[in-house]
């Protein structure tokens, strides 16, 4: 099996595409697929809006909102290549489950409006990708519109997110005005062509050399000779080309292209498919796993309930790290130290499910989940237990006590807030001294209060009573010798509110930042985490 290992790990690539909402993550993904003929006709300017749904937003509650809410995976060939898009909801309540997904990628594409450049999500999804140190690769979108200067956007990307650029191509035009962009491997023109099907199928542009008479003809004697100098530019101060600091995420290559029209997409494509690493290998508690090792390895980065109406069910996404998947296997499931077997294993292409017979290192698939698995989990040969390490948390920044409205229906409201906890969906805490029926529930954006009392309708029939804490801080709570933070033991406990989480550790509920303070100051001793104090904060 070695060879043939090797050779699926060799042409895998697995990555995320990230971007503030609008910038035009969507519309790639979809060119990108295209591109990769697992779909024959991209959706219609017309149709967009149906064509996104079918394509990756299973929820309800996405369609009434119109934002994607849960991740989608897709895969398909391109070029001898396997590749496993990871889609990123970009809207920022969701941004526990992005995260997640970014800890399950080897690189990341960011894709930027040519006419905004780097907004607020992007900011945000950048500094994960950075700290996990995985190369990233830029695309400047919708160049076939008014945009900003590709100079000033190379200088916000070095002062706002701090990694320098290296143009892979560059656009041809004047004043924000683009016709074309110039291939500096290449080192041929490529014009915007008539498009006259909005994008919907494939083209070819017209290339022309950067001495060709035709050229001159094409472009007005003053951009052709702004484009001469900004190539001397570049080529003299600018940013060389470098394998290495683009592999640990210090340098950017920067594409500028059109996902509507389709323009430089297909280059972006096959570039990105060359630069871009195989399956990386991770740090775990028995050293470093690498994708070559011929036992089976992955973990859990994601668990999704229902997604689609037809199947409803739940499915834990694994990632896999070593050797090879195959259905029915049995694994050790180190949460629960038990020996598990992967029947029904799933895999996705665009809205299609299929079942699949085996899967290698990069690769995604969904496993029917009885309940048994939490995110983070590892899974491994049972010959070789260890456990990979636990995925960053969140600091949980809104509150609500919630309970069941009928209380003949407590158990499946208990089951339903369980479970969608296991999911990491919303985070648990118990008030200290009142009783269970009513839970306090920590999340990071007020969002993730519609999806659980829809997700509890309607997938355990209970109403819920929801009503939001003033707190915004939490802090787990420990003494330096080990003794047991309880409320009698704080100097102003009912300054906010004592609880307990799900493992039973003491957590402070504030209402800021200054009521923090206050509790520092009067409580010396007292050691303040703002994720359990075993995890690490994102
Ligand atoms: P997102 O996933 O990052 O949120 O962005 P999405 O692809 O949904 O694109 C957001 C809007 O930008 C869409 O317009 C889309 O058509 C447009 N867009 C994407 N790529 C390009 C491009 O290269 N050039 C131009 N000019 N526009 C682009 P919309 O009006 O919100 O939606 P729709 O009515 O077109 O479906």
């Amino acid at each position: 099996m070695g060879e043939q290992l090797e050779q699926e790990i060799h042409r895998r690539r697995t990555f995320a595409i990230i971007s503030h909402p609008d910038a035009g993550k969507t519309t790639l993904t979809e060119k990108l697929l295209l591109y990769g003929g697992a779909i024959h006709l991209a959706g219609s300017i017309k149709s967009r809006k149906t064509q996104r749904h079918a394509v990756s937003d299973w929820m309800e509650i996405e369609k009434q909102r119109g934002i994607s809410v849960t991740s989608s995976v897709l895969q398909f060939d391109y070029g001898g290549c396997r590749i496993n898009i990871l889609d990123t909801p970009g809207h920022q309540d969701f941004s526990e489950d992005t995260y997640r997904t970014l800890m399950a990628v080897d690189s990341a594409v960011m894709v930027l409006d040519a006419a905004k450049g780097v907004e607020a999500q992007t900011k945000k999804l950048f500094k994960v990708c950075k700290e996990r140190r995985i190369p990233i690769f830029t695309f400047v979108n919708k160049l076939d519109r008014f945009g900003k200067a590709p100079i000033d956007l190379m200088d916000e990307l070095e002062n706002v997110l701090g990694i320098r650029s290296c143009p892979m191509n560059w656009p041809v035009g004047s004043d924000g005005r683009y016709r074309g962009v110039y291939n500096r491997q290449t080192k041929l023109v490529e014009l915007f062509a008539a498009d006259e099907t909005h994008g919907q199928a494939t083209r070819t542009s017209e290339k022309y050399a950067l001495d060709a008479p035709e050229l001159r003809v094409a472009l007005d004697e003053e951009t052709y000779q702004a484009l001469l100098d900004d190539i001397t530019l570049l080529d003299e101060a600018g940013e060389a080309f470098d394998e290495e600091k683009i592999a640990c995420g210090e340098l950017t290559p920067m594409f500028f292209g059109s996902a509507m029209t389709n323009f430089g997409v297909q280059n972006f494509l096959e570039e990105y498919l060359r630069l871009a690493p195989p399956p990386a290998i991770r740090a775990s508690s028995d050293g470093d796993i690498r994708p070559e090792d011929e036992r089976f390895s992955a973990f859990v980065f994601k668990i999704q309930a229902n997604m689609n109406p037809a199947h409803r069910d739940r499915l834990a996404f694994i990632r896999i790290v070593s050797g090879k998947f195959e259905r029915n296997m049995s694994v050790w499931h180190a949460a629960s130290d038990k020996e598990i077997k992967l029947a029904q294993p799933q895999q996705f292409l665009a809205q299609d499910r299929q079942i699949i017979d085996e899967a290698w290192p990069g690769d995604i698939v969904g496993l029917f989940d009885p309940g048994i698995f939490g995110i983070g989990d590892t899974l491994s040969d049972t010959s070789h237990k260890f456990k990979f390490a636990d995925f960053p948390v969140f600091p949980p920044e809104k509150f609500a006590r919630v309970q069941a409205k009928d209380t003949m229906k407590r158990k499946q409201f208990v089951k339903g807030v369980e479970q969608l906890t296991q999911e990491g969906a919303i985070q648990l805490f118990r008030q200290a001294g009142a009783g269970i029926e009513s839970y306090i529930v920590g999340t990071v954006g007020t969002l993730q209060f519609d999806v659980l009392t829809y997700r509890l309708k309607s997938e355990y029939g209970v109403d819920i009573e929801l009503v939001m804490q003033p707190f915004e801080v939490a802090r787990w709570l420990t003494y330096p010798d080990g003794r047991a933070v309880t409320p009698e033991s704080l100097r102003g406990a009912d300054r906010g509110m004592f609880v307990y989480d799900r493992d039973d550790r003491p957590v402070l509920l504030v209402n800021n930042e200054w009521a923090l303070g206050w509790i520092t100051d009067n409580n010396p001793t007292l050691e303040l985490h703002p994720v359990p104090p075993d995890r690490k904060e994102i």
